[in-house]
């Protein structure tokens, strides 16, 4: 979603702006813009609608611009469309432009009470209200900061704000209340941004603002402090990204790059987080061991890949004697709980970011359930600081919009997790050491899947001409089937519904035809003879199947009946398994629909709006 970039430096800051708004493209936008104060007292300001070459055009035509100090802004719209007039920065009275990521709840009555009071707004976003206000402030005689804190106090709403008043050059003012917003320290200039990855170019210093944090960004240094004016002190850190992790390499893009990585990725994720035989259950916490031993039940919060891997582990989680609840974050938001004893809230979050999940986290609070576990990617994220116990996964930096390493992680961060459940229930008789084998065995297992890329890329000719699919499995591969089809519909825009297969018959076999593609995965499990029967009544209805099948269940290929051998596995993992011909999949016929398959339209990757 929106992203910010910032800079005061003794250098032009110019490409620092685009080189970081290129660095936020993965974020998802459809708009982008920038000011900088190229003189005292004087913004200049160049925005434009659609991908980000449409903004360095206008730049171009701008000839030489150099400036100390400015904020620039890729926009993913809400209020208003994707116009020039709505992308950020907004200016008012020439003196003060901002940038902001979020939402503004109160915007209605602000731009009719500031109407009132005289003020004219030149778009239809929210974000100008903010802007109009702090005018407002300043006009009527208050300073540029108190201006700023008299108006905070007066929003509604989830936001980050970058602030710059034209008189004032090497300045700026960055707010945060809710959207995450971070400050950079380098060796040439100071930066404030949307993630860190916008600024990894200039420097791996950064400091992570809090919730009501006002950052007052200068020459000399910077000062934090809260709506109230009290300093506030936040330790500064080095991340682990370096520009190289960031790169594409040779890959064409970076859901291929991220999908190939898979099993690097799951490798850092088990790494120092089991022994030969057991897994060491103070990865998820110092705290884990004692949260462990009095939760009686999970509820699991997520939103989309994030709830599908949330899907998979009730499964894992029920079978390990662990009752287990897993609803889609906005959701849970939606109704009163009745509190659940000694319930563990595990949120799942490639990002640590998503508004929804973290809204739903401190509703889950609000109402009383006992403790709390981040399954996460992203160090210092919101959802990390929120919680009481935190299992990093160990994907690396994921930029395609499109979830794959980070899922597949979340799988084994899950699993690991259930395997620690099931030491509370003899009666599940797990044996740990056989899980923990498993688990080794799965990185060079995720790699020999790869290998199907080929063979996946030919059946990926069959969707050439196709609107629609239906994807079908059982039991735990369900949500399995889910996942597979929210990649394709996400990046190739074909039309995709998942099913569990025993569903077919109470209604979606009425779509079953010669031009609806039908997908299943069929690992070697109890459920194997129902799935063909399933199987068996999509052919006999000419429906065609593709099925990424274990090679130990003897399915083979027949008229209508295309059978794709996976190498036999566990079915401990088989989940993790059979999710990558899904991916690969989605990819191969993203690429021949020619869509935007790391930015794929309408689409962010870190949702930050309700
Ligand atoms: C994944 O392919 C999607 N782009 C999306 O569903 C994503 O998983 C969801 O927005 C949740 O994001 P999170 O894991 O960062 O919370």
């Amino acid at each position: 979603m929106c992203g910010i970039i910032g800079a005061v430096s003794s250098s032009n800051v110019l490409p620092v702006l685009l080189d970081g708004l290129k660095r936020l493209e993965y974020r998802g936008y459809d708009s982008s813009g920038l000011a900088i104060i190229d003189q005292p007292g004087k913004f200049l300001r160049l925005r434009a609608p659609g991908k980000l070459v449409e903004l360095e055009r206008t730049v171009s035509a701008n000839g030489d611009i150099d400036g100390l100090t400015g904020i620039a802004h890729t926009r993913w719209a809400t209020h208003g469309p994707p116009t020039e007039q709505n992308a950020h920065p907004h200016i008012s009275g020439d003196r003060i432009a901002l940038v902001c990521n979020g939402i503004v709840e109160n915007h209605e009555d602000l731009r009719i009470w500031l109407t009132d009071e005289g003020m004219e707004f030149q778009s239809e976003t929210d974000t100008e209200v903010i802007v109009n206000l702090i005018r407002l402030h300043m006009d009527r005689g208050t300073d540029f900061m108190s201006a700023i804190r008299t108006s905070i106090k007066s929003l509604k709403g989830a936001f980050a704000l970058g602030i710059l008043h034209a008189d004032e050059p090497g300045r700026i003012i960055g707010v945060r209340r809710g959207s995450p917003l971070i400050v950079g320290i380098g060796e040439d200039g100071i930066y404030l941004a949307s993630d860190i990855s916008a600024m990894i170019a200039q420097t791996r210093k950064f400091i992570v603002l809090e919730n009501g944090d006002i950052v007052d960004i200068n020459r000399g240094g910077m000062e934090i402090t809260n709506l109230d004016g009290q300093v506030q002190h936040r330790d500064a850190r080095i991340s682990d990204l370096t520009p190289q992790s960031m790169e594409i390499g040779d890959y064409r893009h970076y859901m291929e790059k991220e999908i190939f990585e898979q099993g690097q990725a799951v490798s850092d994720t088990l790494e120092g987080r089991i022994t030969a035989s057991r897994v060491l259950e103070a990865c998820f916490g110092t705290e884990a061991d004692r949260i462990f031993n009095r939760t009686e039940n999970i509820q699991i919060l997520a939103c989309g890949t994030s709830y599908h891997a949330g899907l998979v582990a009730k499964y894992w989680l029920e079978d390990a004697g662990m009752p287990c609840q897993v609803e889609i974050a906005s959701e849970f938001t939606s109704r009163k709980h009745p509190t659940p004893n000694n319930c563990l809230v595990i949120t799942l979050s490639q990002s640590g970011e998503t508004i929804d999940t973290l809204t739903a986290l401190d509703y889950a609070k609000q109402c009383g359930y006992a403790h709390s576990l981040a399954i996460c990617n992203v160090p210092d994220s919101s959802l990390v600081r929120n919680s009481e116990l935190v299992f990093m996964t160990h994907a690396g930096p994921e930029i395609g919009v499109a979830s794959t390493k980070a899922f597949l992680t979340q799988l084994v961060a899950l699993r690991l997790l259930s395997i620690v459940m099931a030491r509370k229930d003899p009666s599940t008789a797990q044996d740990e050491a056989d899980s923990i084998r498993e688990l080794r065995e799965l990185p060079a297992n995720v790699e020999s899947t790869l290998k199907m890329n080929s063979t996946i890329q030919e059946i990926a000719q069959q969707f050439a001409d196709k609107q629609h699919a239906l994807f079908l499995a059982r039991g735990i591969h369900f949500p399995i089937a889910l996942e597979g089809a929210l990649k394709l519909k996400e990046i190739s825009y074909v039309h995709a519904e998942a099913y569990a297969a025993g569903e077919l018959k109470h209604g979606p076999l009425a779509l079953v035809d010669r031009d609806m593609p039908v997908v299943s995965v069929a690992p070697n499990d109890t459920q194997l003879d129902k799935l063909k029967s399933n199987i068996e009544e999509v052919r006999a209805r000419g429906g065609k199947l593709i099925v990424f099948a274990d090679s130990e269940t003897r399915l083979s290929s027949r008229e209508n009946l295309q059978v794709i051998n996976v190498a036999s596995v566990e079915s401990s993992i088989a989940p993790i398994i059979f999710t990558i011909p899904l991916q690969l999949l989605a990819y191969h016929v993203a690429l021949i629909k020619g869509t935007d398959i790391d930015k794929p339209r309408n689409l962010a990757k870190s949702v930050t709006v309700e």
